[in-house]
Protein backbone atom coordinates (compact mmCIF):
# COMPACT_ATOMS: atom_id res chain seq x y z
CA UNK A 1 0.00 0.00 0.00
CA UNK A 2 1.12 3.03 -1.25
CA UNK A 3 2.19 5.25 2.30
CA UNK A 4 2.64 9.08 2.07
CA UNK A 5 3.26 11.03 5.57
CA UNK A 6 3.75 14.57 4.46
CA UNK A 7 0.67 16.64 5.31
CA UNK A 8 -1.62 18.27 2.99
CA UNK A 9 -1.77 16.53 0.03
CA UNK A 10 -1.21 13.01 1.69
CA UNK A 11 -4.39 10.60 1.33
CA UNK A 12 -3.19 8.53 4.08
CA UNK A 13 -1.37 9.14 7.20
CA UNK A 14 0.53 6.53 9.40
CA UNK A 15 -0.63 7.38 13.04
CA UNK A 16 0.33 4.03 14.31
CA UNK A 17 3.16 1.48 13.57
CA UNK A 18 2.12 -1.92 15.42
CA UNK A 19 3.22 -4.97 15.57
CA UNK A 20 0.55 -6.34 13.42
CA UNK A 21 -0.79 -3.59 11.68
CA UNK A 22 -0.34 -0.22 10.62
CA UNK A 23 -2.97 2.21 11.11
CA UNK A 24 -3.19 5.76 8.97
CA UNK A 25 -5.65 8.43 9.00
CA UNK A 26 -7.55 9.53 5.58
CA UNK A 27 -10.73 10.23 4.12
CA UNK A 28 -13.54 8.20 2.51
CA UNK A 29 -16.28 9.31 0.73
CA UNK A 30 -15.34 12.75 2.31
CA UNK A 31 -15.63 11.48 5.79
CA UNK A 32 -12.53 11.16 8.09
CA UNK A 33 -11.62 7.90 8.62
CA UNK A 34 -9.28 5.54 9.54
CA UNK A 35 -7.32 2.11 7.46
CA UNK A 36 -6.03 -0.45 9.33
CA UNK A 37 -3.70 -2.12 7.40
CA UNK A 38 -2.63 -5.67 8.11
CA UNK A 39 0.86 -6.33 6.86
CA UNK A 40 2.36 -10.26 6.05
CA UNK A 41 5.13 -11.37 8.63
CA UNK A 42 8.18 -12.21 6.64
CA UNK A 43 9.05 -14.95 9.02
CA UNK A 44 5.48 -17.22 8.14
CA UNK A 45 5.29 -19.47 4.74
CA UNK A 46 3.69 -16.69 2.25
CA UNK A 47 0.82 -18.56 1.92
CA UNK A 48 -0.08 -19.57 5.51
CA UNK A 49 0.83 -15.92 6.08
CA UNK A 50 -1.78 -14.38 3.34
CA UNK A 51 -4.34 -17.06 4.85
CA UNK A 52 -3.63 -15.97 8.34
CA UNK A 53 -3.97 -12.13 7.36
CA UNK A 54 -6.94 -12.56 6.01
CA UNK A 55 -8.41 -14.42 8.32
CA UNK A 56 -7.67 -11.80 10.96
CA UNK A 57 -9.21 -9.36 8.70
CA UNK A 58 -12.76 -11.09 8.29
CA UNK A 59 -12.78 -11.88 11.95
CA UNK A 60 -11.64 -8.55 13.17
CA UNK A 61 -14.05 -6.77 10.96
CA UNK A 62 -17.20 -9.85 12.29
CA UNK A 63 -15.94 -8.97 15.76
CA UNK A 64 -16.69 -5.76 15.00
CA UNK A 65 -19.96 -5.72 13.27
CA UNK A 66 -21.45 -8.09 16.11
CA UNK A 67 -20.20 -6.02 19.03
CA UNK A 68 -22.79 -3.12 16.99
CA UNK A 69 -25.41 -5.95 16.77
CA UNK A 70 -25.40 -6.34 20.66
CA UNK A 71 -25.63 -2.67 21.20
CA UNK A 72 -22.49 -1.92 21.75
CA UNK A 73 -20.29 1.12 20.37
CA UNK A 74 -18.21 0.81 17.93
CA UNK A 75 -16.80 2.12 14.69
CA UNK A 76 -19.21 2.02 12.06
CA UNK A 77 -17.44 0.00 9.40
CA UNK A 78 -16.83 1.74 5.82
CA UNK A 79 -15.00 -1.13 3.79
CA UNK A 80 -13.13 -4.25 4.17
CA UNK A 81 -10.57 -5.20 1.13
CA UNK A 82 -9.27 -8.18 1.68
CA UNK A 83 -6.69 -7.50 -1.48
CA UNK A 84 -4.68 -4.50 0.41
CA UNK A 85 -5.61 -6.44 3.70
CA UNK A 86 -7.08 -2.95 5.09
CA UNK A 87 -10.55 -1.80 7.04
CA UNK A 88 -11.79 1.51 6.46
CA UNK A 89 -14.06 2.74 9.44
CA UNK A 90 -15.65 6.01 10.66
CA UNK A 91 -12.76 8.31 12.90
CA UNK A 92 -13.97 8.46 16.36
CA UNK A 93 -13.51 12.40 17.49
CA UNK A 94 -12.50 12.48 21.41
CA UNK A 95 -10.43 10.72 23.19
CA UNK A 96 -9.06 7.25 24.38
CA UNK A 97 -9.52 6.38 28.21
CA UNK A 98 -5.65 5.80 28.20
CA UNK A 99 -5.08 10.06 27.70
CA UNK A 100 -8.80 10.54 30.08
CA UNK A 101 -7.20 8.94 32.89
CA UNK A 102 -3.53 9.68 32.67
CA UNK A 103 -4.90 13.09 32.88
CA UNK A 104 -7.26 11.89 36.05
CA UNK A 105 -3.88 10.74 37.62
CA UNK A 106 -2.18 13.91 37.07
CA UNK A 107 -4.50 16.39 37.84
CA UNK A 108 -6.81 14.23 40.17
CA UNK A 109 -9.89 12.12 39.06
CA UNK A 110 -13.35 13.58 38.09
CA UNK A 111 -15.24 11.17 40.43
CA UNK A 112 -18.62 12.02 38.57
CA UNK A 113 -16.91 11.37 34.94
CA UNK A 114 -15.13 8.83 36.27
CA UNK A 115 -18.02 7.07 37.59
CA UNK A 116 -19.91 7.62 33.95
CA UNK A 117 -17.31 6.07 32.28
CA UNK A 118 -16.73 3.00 34.47
CA UNK A 119 -20.75 2.64 34.15
CA UNK A 120 -20.11 2.59 30.40
CA UNK A 121 -16.85 0.04 30.48
CA UNK A 122 -18.55 -2.31 32.51
CA UNK A 123 -22.26 -2.20 30.82
CA UNK A 124 -20.42 -2.93 27.34
CA UNK A 125 -18.17 -5.48 28.42
CA UNK A 126 -21.38 -7.04 30.30
CA UNK A 127 -23.50 -6.73 26.74
CA UNK A 128 -20.14 -8.33 24.75
CA UNK A 129 -20.03 -10.96 27.10
CA UNK A 130 -23.99 -11.96 27.20
CA UNK A 131 -23.94 -11.76 23.49
CA UNK A 132 -21.16 -14.52 23.27
CA UNK A 133 -18.05 -11.93 22.16
CA UNK A 134 -14.72 -11.42 24.16
CA UNK A 135 -13.26 -8.39 23.04
CA UNK A 136 -9.48 -10.04 23.60
CA UNK A 137 -7.98 -6.64 24.47
CA UNK A 138 -9.13 -4.78 26.69
CA UNK A 139 -6.64 -2.07 27.09
CA UNK A 140 -7.56 1.44 28.14
CA UNK A 141 -5.95 2.54 24.68
CA UNK A 142 -8.72 0.43 23.44
CA UNK A 143 -11.59 2.60 24.50
CA UNK A 144 -12.67 6.11 23.35
CA UNK A 145 -15.08 8.47 24.60
CA UNK A 146 -16.70 10.94 21.87
CA UNK A 147 -16.61 14.37 22.40
CA UNK A 148 -19.52 16.22 22.90
CA UNK A 149 -21.59 12.76 23.99
CA UNK A 150 -19.44 11.22 26.34
CA UNK A 151 -19.72 8.17 24.39
CA UNK A 152 -17.80 5.33 25.00
CA UNK A 153 -16.90 3.06 21.86
CA UNK A 154 -14.61 0.10 21.62
CA UNK A 155 -12.17 -0.14 19.07
CA UNK A 156 -9.28 -2.99 17.99
CA UNK A 157 -11.19 -6.04 17.47
CA UNK A 158 -8.15 -7.84 16.53
CA UNK A 159 -8.06 -10.29 18.91
CA UNK A 160 -11.83 -10.94 19.22
CA UNK A 161 -12.89 -14.16 19.42
CA UNK A 162 -16.91 -15.71 20.24
CA UNK A 163 -17.24 -17.69 23.38
CA UNK A 164 -19.68 -18.43 25.90
CA UNK A 165 -16.99 -19.71 28.78
CA UNK A 166 -17.04 -17.94 32.23
CA UNK A 167 -13.21 -18.77 31.92
CA UNK A 168 -12.52 -16.66 28.56
CA UNK A 169 -15.24 -14.39 29.91
CA UNK A 170 -12.60 -13.90 33.25
CA UNK A 171 -9.90 -13.77 30.95
CA UNK A 172 -10.89 -10.93 29.36
CA UNK A 173 -12.15 -8.81 32.41
CA UNK A 174 -8.49 -9.67 33.83
CA UNK A 175 -6.41 -8.45 30.86
CA UNK A 176 -8.54 -5.07 31.93
CA UNK A 177 -7.95 -5.41 35.34
CA UNK A 178 -4.09 -5.95 34.92
CA UNK A 179 -4.03 -2.77 32.21
CA UNK A 180 -5.45 -0.46 35.10
CA UNK A 181 -3.02 -1.73 37.96
CA UNK A 182 -0.33 -1.35 35.53
CA UNK A 183 -1.19 1.96 33.76
CA UNK A 184 -3.80 4.36 36.09
CA UNK A 185 -3.19 2.77 39.97
CA UNK A 186 -3.38 6.33 40.94
CA UNK A 187 -7.24 6.98 39.87
CA UNK A 188 -8.34 4.40 42.43
CA UNK A 189 -10.25 1.65 42.21
CA UNK A 190 -11.86 2.18 38.81
CA UNK A 191 -12.57 -2.10 38.96
CA UNK A 192 -14.55 -2.06 41.01
CA UNK A 193 -16.89 0.47 39.45
CA UNK A 194 -16.38 -1.46 36.54
CA UNK A 195 -17.68 -4.82 37.85
CA UNK A 196 -20.77 -3.48 39.68
CA UNK A 197 -21.31 -1.83 36.39
CA UNK A 198 -20.91 -5.17 34.78
CA UNK A 199 -22.77 -7.13 37.28
CA UNK A 200 -26.43 -5.10 36.84
CA UNK A 201 -25.16 -5.64 32.38
CA UNK A 202 -24.44 -9.24 32.36
CA UNK A 203 -27.05 -11.98 33.31
CA UNK A 204 -24.01 -14.60 33.87
CA UNK A 205 -22.16 -12.37 35.83
CA UNK A 206 -21.68 -14.83 38.65
CA UNK A 207 -20.01 -17.31 36.45
CA UNK A 208 -17.62 -15.31 35.42
CA UNK A 209 -16.97 -13.27 38.09
CA UNK A 210 -16.27 -16.55 40.33
CA UNK A 211 -13.69 -17.17 37.78
CA UNK A 212 -12.07 -14.34 37.85
CA UNK A 213 -11.93 -14.89 41.73
CA UNK A 214 -10.37 -18.45 41.06
CA UNK A 215 -7.74 -16.81 38.75
CA UNK A 216 -6.85 -14.03 41.42
CA UNK A 217 -6.18 -16.44 44.15
CA UNK A 218 -3.90 -19.11 41.62
CA UNK A 219 -2.38 -16.22 41.13
CA UNK A 220 -1.25 -14.76 44.18
CA UNK A 221 -0.72 -18.29 45.12
CA UNK A 222 1.55 -18.78 42.42
CA UNK A 223 3.18 -15.36 43.31
CA UNK A 224 3.74 -16.18 47.26
CA UNK A 225 5.91 -19.54 46.16
CA UNK A 226 7.43 -17.38 43.59
CA UNK A 227 8.52 -14.87 45.76
CA UNK A 228 9.59 -17.24 48.88
CA UNK A 229 11.28 -19.32 46.52
CA UNK A 230 13.38 -16.25 45.57
CA UNK A 231 13.83 -14.80 48.82
CA UNK A 232 14.23 -17.33 51.34
CA UNK A 233 14.80 -20.33 49.72
CA UNK A 234 15.44 -22.26 52.41
CA UNK A 235 11.90 -22.42 54.07
CA UNK A 236 10.72 -24.58 50.73
CA UNK A 237 11.50 -28.12 51.76
N1 LIG B 1 -12.01 4.58 14.76
C1 LIG B 1 -11.02 5.25 15.32
N2 LIG B 1 -11.14 6.57 15.59
C2 LIG B 1 -10.13 7.29 16.13
N3 LIG B 1 -8.93 6.77 16.45
C3 LIG B 1 -8.74 5.44 16.22
C4 LIG B 1 -9.76 4.62 15.64
N4 LIG B 1 -9.27 3.37 15.51
C5 LIG B 1 -8.02 3.41 15.97
N5 LIG B 1 -7.70 4.64 16.41
C6 LIG B 1 -6.41 5.06 16.99
O1 LIG B 1 -5.38 4.22 16.49
C7 LIG B 1 -4.79 3.46 17.55
C8 LIG B 1 -4.45 2.07 17.05
O2 LIG B 1 -5.61 1.39 16.58
P1 LIG B 1 -5.91 -0.12 16.99
O3 LIG B 1 -5.98 -0.22 18.46
O4 LIG B 1 -7.09 -0.59 16.21
O5 LIG B 1 -4.61 -0.82 16.42
P2 LIG B 1 -3.48 -1.70 17.11
O6 LIG B 1 -3.52 -1.59 18.60
O7 LIG B 1 -2.20 -1.42 16.41
O8 LIG B 1 -4.04 -3.06 16.64
P3 LIG B 1 -3.63 -4.55 16.95
O9 LIG B 1 -3.63 -4.66 18.46
O10 LIG B 1 -4.76 -5.32 16.26
O11 LIG B 1 -2.27 -4.76 16.34
C9 LIG B 1 -5.82 3.48 18.68
O12 LIG B 1 -5.23 3.31 19.95
C10 LIG B 1 -6.43 4.86 18.51
O13 LIG B 1 -5.63 5.86 19.10
MG1 LIG C 1 -5.03 -1.20 20.01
Amino acid sequence: MEIKQDGKESSLILTKQGAEARVFESKFVGRRSIVKERFSKKYRHPSLDSKLTLKRLNAEARCMTKARRIGVYTPVLYAVDPVLNTLTFEYVEGSSIKDIFLDFGLHGVIEERMHDIATQIGDAIGKLHDGGLIHGDLTTSNMLVRGGTNQLVLIDFGLSFTSTLPEDKAVDLYVLERALLSMHSSCGNVMEQILAAYRKSSKQWSATLNKLAQGATLTSYIFVIVLSFLCCPFLIV
